[in-house]
């Protein structure tokens, strides 16, 4: 018998694995496959709270586990300490004496094989098959080569040209309201009602809120998003604004940030953002619309703050008060340094549509410097705020 073994973290499990091990099956001419999740004590990457090892379990099943032939095993799960690889393959081994194992890896795998542990013990046991994405296989062929040479391993490759889907995308996507689209029958629906991935708590406001923003950004990120949420309580609170609602917007202007363009492209078709002309060539711009749109369909933020995080970035005509707050705080919060920085933050506090409109004149004289391209609507905003007078302030 040809035994396959595929193993991976399937953190979670997506339609992506699921195609490698149906290619891995036919090109293989496997009668068997057996998908072992790897050992991995529940933790924290990337901010989104992980999953227990029975839910990967349970996920690989229902990802998996309908098709004949393949089997999800626990080995590794049920396993003490690390997990090995070569222990895997051995307690594999043991059960199958006589037949023909072949390991099953990604080719970023195959790449650092000689250093994981015991691998000529692994290739002792089992021949070893990686998926290629197709594209330059020049690394993969000299590996190949030196695994074949060193360790007199056997080296298949597996074609997959499938998109490219990665597991660390999916938890981010997820946790930022993903339907089930890229996740095989019955995985969203675990993953749901068991409220994996951040996809079970929805705060409302205050230091739970801010959490929840924060586990979805990087630490950098987290920095200003904290400054901003201080400072726009405090201006708020100058400008007899809800401070409330200025901390919570705050919160959340910049949650798909951290989206590149892909991820912003998804989001804008699960939030049925259109992108204008601009955003289509910086699909950075984007977060402002797909955040306000995952404020609104994720937590149910009110109508006031979504715009507010809306037009964070180049403001509109007719801002509102708390609109205005938000954007400013973007420019002056404590982790910000450029010059005249302190200028803007000395005029926020006596005259915000004043320090508005110097903030974003600064950011036209950068972006025409920069690139020569700016959003109309900064520019209508520019043009807006120099027609008002100064804000009304009693304080
Ligand atoms: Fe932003
Ligand atoms: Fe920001």
């Amino acid at each position: 018998m040809n035994i396959g073994i595929f193993g991976g973290a399937f953190d979670p499990p997506h339609l992506g694995h699921v195609d490698n091990a149906v290619r891995a099956f036919e090109s293989l001419g496997l009668d068997r496959l057996i998908i072992v999740p790897t050992g991995q004590s529940p933790h924290k990457a990337g901010g989104v709270l992980r999953p227990a090892a029975e839910d990967r379990f349970n996920m690989a099943k229902l990802a998996f586990g309908i098709r004949e032939g393949v089997s999800v095993d626990d080995l590794e799960l049920r396993r003490e300490g690390r997990s090995y690889t070569a222990d895997t393959v051995a307690q594999i081994r043991e059960r199958y004496p006589g037949d023909r194992l072949i390991f099953i890896m990604g080719s970023d795998m195959l790449l650092t094989f000689a250093s994981w542990y015991r691998p000529e013990e692994i290739v002792r046991a089992a021949d070893l098959a990686y998926l290629s994405r197709g594209a330059d296989d020049t690394a993969l062929s000299e590996c190949t080569a030196r695994l074949e040479r060193d360790m007199s391993a056997r080296v298949i490759r597996i074609e997959n040209k499938y998109i490219d889907v990665s597991s660390t995308k999916l938890r981010r996507l997820l946790a930022l309201g993903l339907l089930g689209e890229m996740l095989p029958l019955g995985v969203y629906d675990y993953i749901k009602a068991r409220g994996l991935y951040d996809t079970g708590e929805r705060p409302t406001g205050g230091d739970r809120l801010l959490e929840w923003s924060l586990r979805r950004v990087d630490d950098k990120r987290a920095r200003h998003v904290r400054g901003v949420c201080e400072t726009a309580a405090d201006l708020a609170r100058r400008w007899g604004a809800d401070a409330e609602d200025a901390f919570s917007a705050a919160a959340l202007h910049d949650v798909t940030k951290g989206a590149d363009a892909g991820l912003q492209k998804v989001l804008c078709s699960l939030y049925k953002v259109v992108p204008d002309q601009w955003e289509e060539r910086m699909p950075q711009l984007l977060h402002a619309k797909t955040g306000a749109a995952a404020a609104a369909a994720l937590l149910g933020m009110s109508e006031e703050i979504c715009s507010a995080i809306r037009w964070h970035t180049t403001g509109r005509s007719g801002m509102t008060m708390l609109e205005k707050i938000v954007c400013m705080a973007d420019y002056t919060e404590p982790g910000r340094d450029y010059p005249g920085v302190d200028k803007l933050r000395y005029l926020s506090l006596r005259d915000l549509n004043g320090a508005l409109l110097a903030a974003l004149q600064m950011t036209v004289q950068h972006e025409t410097e920069r690139s020569g391209s700016i959003h109309p609507d900064t520019l209508r905003t520019v043009e807006w705020l120099k027609s008002q007078g100064k804000e009304k302030c009693d304080a």
